[in-house]
């Protein structure tokens, strides 16, 4: 074996594909029963209809080198992300956008007048200055949208009143004067033609990549655990790095998610893949019916059934899955302290979301991880 790599996520896996196709042996070692992270995907049993194990997931870029990279294990669909909000029994479209701003008040702007109006709003707190999110909030967007839109869905994601969260949580509430809902502003999007699993197992289908399942790098009773490959063979980690070094430094906190799955006997539910709840008195943030992610398979999928997932969002406690960076001041020191901790660890290099404590979309994993193989691997 020439590298281990900790955690079959995206990182981990584009690491090992480099690493094979250039004619090293890998050996991956992956805690869950499957390959793929968070990105990991399953057919439901009773409908057929993919479901996205660890919440949804939309592949975006605009950075060219990963597109070539990706399309060699994957054809995308034309599938395009939009999102609404359901806010006291009226539904809008997300972002925040001329056509949210002219149903929300009733109107019909232009765009200079819906970004007078805006503007105006916003005035009465400056967003720079703001001393919490509620005020930067309102700083950004103005005091009627933002009490609409973002105060109560941010409560619900942060268990925290906005006016007691750091300003620092939102740098921006992006505002678009024109009709476009397009979620994502990137060059490429799409779904996996085969679906999420389909590409993963790909990027790990090379003589060169032995992948070893429902192994962790921690159990010193299986062979390639930490105390006896660190040294010996160069090492990828994408675990928690506050795990890797024992919390030495205290543990870094998150936030979870919890999701409630449910197969319903109707042929479609909401008319489409994401529905935010933006008010306070919806526990759930949102709810994703997933067979509208795959509009091409409408031969497939039942034309009778369908499943919905309703997600809830909280600090996650030790056990729970982590899957948000709280970034607290703390975290943001105890970070640095690991950073350093890690440079002093021989051979072993720290990537991917867990590894950094940094929220990163799948193709900032995969150039990230590209970068890591071609600067510093190969
Ligand atoms: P990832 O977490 O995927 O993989 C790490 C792997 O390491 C895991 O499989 C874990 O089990 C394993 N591991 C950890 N400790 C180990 C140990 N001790 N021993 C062995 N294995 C260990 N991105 C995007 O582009 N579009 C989207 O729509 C979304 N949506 C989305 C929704 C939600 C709810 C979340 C949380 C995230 C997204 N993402 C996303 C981000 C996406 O999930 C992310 O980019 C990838 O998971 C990053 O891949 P990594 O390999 O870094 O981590």
């Amino acid at each position: 074996m020439d590298l281990l790599v900790v955690g079959s996520g995206f990182f981990g896996l584009t690491i090992a594909e480099r690493a094979a196709a250039s004619g090293r042996k890998v050996t991956v070692l992956e805690r869950r029963h499957h390959i793929g992270g968070n990105a990991y995907s399953e057919d439901e049993v009773s409908t057929g209809i993919e479901i996205h194990r660890y919440g949804a997931h939309l592949f975006h870029t605009s950075n060219a080198t990963v597109w070539e990279y990706v399309n060699r294990f994957t054809a995308f669909t034309s599938y395009v992300h939009r999102v609404y909000t359901t806010h006291r029994g009226v539904v809008f479209p997300l972002p925040i956008n001329l056509g949210t701003i002219n149903q929300f008040f009733q109107a019909a702007y232009t765009p200079d007048e819906a970004r007078a109006l805006v503007a105006e709003q916003a005035g009465e707190f400056d967003a720079r200055a703001a001393a919490n999110l509620e005020e930067r909030g309102i700083g950004l967007i103005g005091r009627p949208l933002y009490e609409a839109f973002i105060r109560d869905y941010t409560a619900k994601q942060w268990q925290t009143a906005p006016a007691e969260l750091p300003a620092e949580v939102i740098s921006r509430l992006p505002v678009r004067y024109t009709y476009d809902n397009r979620y994502f502003n990137d060059t490429w999007e799409g779904l996996p033609v085969d679906g999420y699993t389909a590409w993963l197992e790909r990027m790990a289908d090379h003589p060169n990549i032995e992948v070893k399942l429902s192994t962790d790098f921690f159990d010193a009773s299986q062979p390639l655990h930490k105390q006896a490959v660190v040294g010996q063979v160069p090492v990828v980690y994408t675990g928690p790095v506050d795990r890797y070094f024992d919390d030495a430094e205290g543990a870094l906190s998150w936030r979870t998610l919890d999701f409630e799955q449910e197969v319903l006997e109707v042929a479609d539910f909401q008319g489409t893949s994401v529905m935010n709840y933006a008010d306070a008195d919806v526990p759930y943030t949102r709810i994703h019916e997933f067979k509208h992610f795959h509009p091409e398979r409408a031969d497939r999928y039942p034309k009778d059934r369908t499943v919905i997932v309703r997600e809830f969002s909280r600090f996650a406690e030790p056990g729970d899955e982590p899957y948000y960076p709280v970034n607290t001041p703390a975290d943001r020191e105890r970070v640095l302290a690991y950073r350093e901790l890690a440079r002093g660890e021989k051979d072993v290099h720290f990537g991917g979301r867990l590894g950094t404590y940094q929220y990163l979309d799948m193709h900032m994993a995969i150039g990230s991880a590209l970068s890591l193989w071609n600067n510093t691997l190969a």
